[in-house]
């Protein structure tokens, strides 16, 4: 069972660090002889990473009650270096946009533009994106756009679990201190980290749900598609259109 962990762990490590593909036994019998010769490194580097996440984990969320403004946030994020995803990404990606918008977005993770321009949604679904608002009548500097990980996962692969819980603290300070008063999830990535909720985005998008502070505050919470998921589906356009047109109700609430 530990050995089992210990290969999905390996594995993910592979992963978080670009690999996209085998190629035969070659390299296992080069870790082999590795191993008789290292002691081990194999065990070491899957023992070690198990700690570190948690280790990262908890990192995060200490250095995130130090960060008293967005600045000093987005410099903590940008010095963190407990996320592997952060040596193959170009740019660490903060938010952006309004920092007093009523209506904060959140995504999932830089695609290869993104991460290219430092920049949250600036891509295709981006712009995507900044139609669906233009459409109940927002701009993309009258709301707040960030992502659930601040790095680009290589090949644009979903985040793994371990990822999301390390920079889960750097978001949650991030609604802390943007304190909107709704928040818009695109994807189940943005929803499932947030909502707390393993729930597909089909299930969850279309309501308002409450996104718990750490503050004893809530805030309401409508999950819907992503963007991305859009442009390849453009048959569910017509749900996110009114999942959309019930943010624009809920803004001019009170
Ligand atoms: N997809 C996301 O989830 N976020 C971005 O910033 C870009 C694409």
């Amino acid at each position: 069972m530990e050995k089992a962990q210990n290969i999905k762990d390996l594995l993910e490590w592979y992963i978080s660090a670009g690999v996209s593909e085998t190629c035969g036994d070659t390299c296992l019998k080069i870790l082999s002889a590795q191993e008789n010769s290292f002691q081990s490194p194999v065990r070491q580097a899957t023992t070690n990473l198990s700690q570190n996440k948690i280790a990262s984990a908890q990192n995060a969320r200490e250095l995130c009650t130090q960060a008293q403004s967005l600045a000093e946030l987005k410099t903590l994020v940008s010095n963190f270096q407990g996320c592997s995803l952060k040596l193959t990404a170009k740019s660490t990606v903060f938010g952006d946009g309004n920092p007093n918008a009523s209506l904060m977005i959140v995504g999932e993770a830089p695609g290869a533009d993104e991460d290219r321009m430092g920049l949250p949604f600036v891509g295709r679904s981006g712009r995507l994106l900044e139609k669906m608002l233009s459409a109940i009548g927002l701009k993309r500097e009258d709301v707040y756009i960030t992502n659930v990980l601040p790095w680009r996962p290589p090949g644009n692969r979903t985040p793994t679990d371990a990822e999301v819980s390390i920079c889960l603290p750097f978001l949650k300070r991030q609604i802390e201190l943007i304190k909107p008063r709704l928040l818009l999830l695109l994807g189940g990535s943005a929803a499932n980290a947030l909502l707390d909720n393993s729930d597909s985005i089909s299930r969850l998008r279309g309501r308002f749900l409450e996104y718990q502070t750490s503050l004893t505050t809530s805030v309401p919470a409508l999950a819907s598609f992503h963007p991305a998921y859009l442009l390849r589906n453009s048959a569910q356009k017509a749900k996110a259109w009114s999942d959309f047109l019930r943010i624009l109700k809920k803004l001019k609430e009170n």
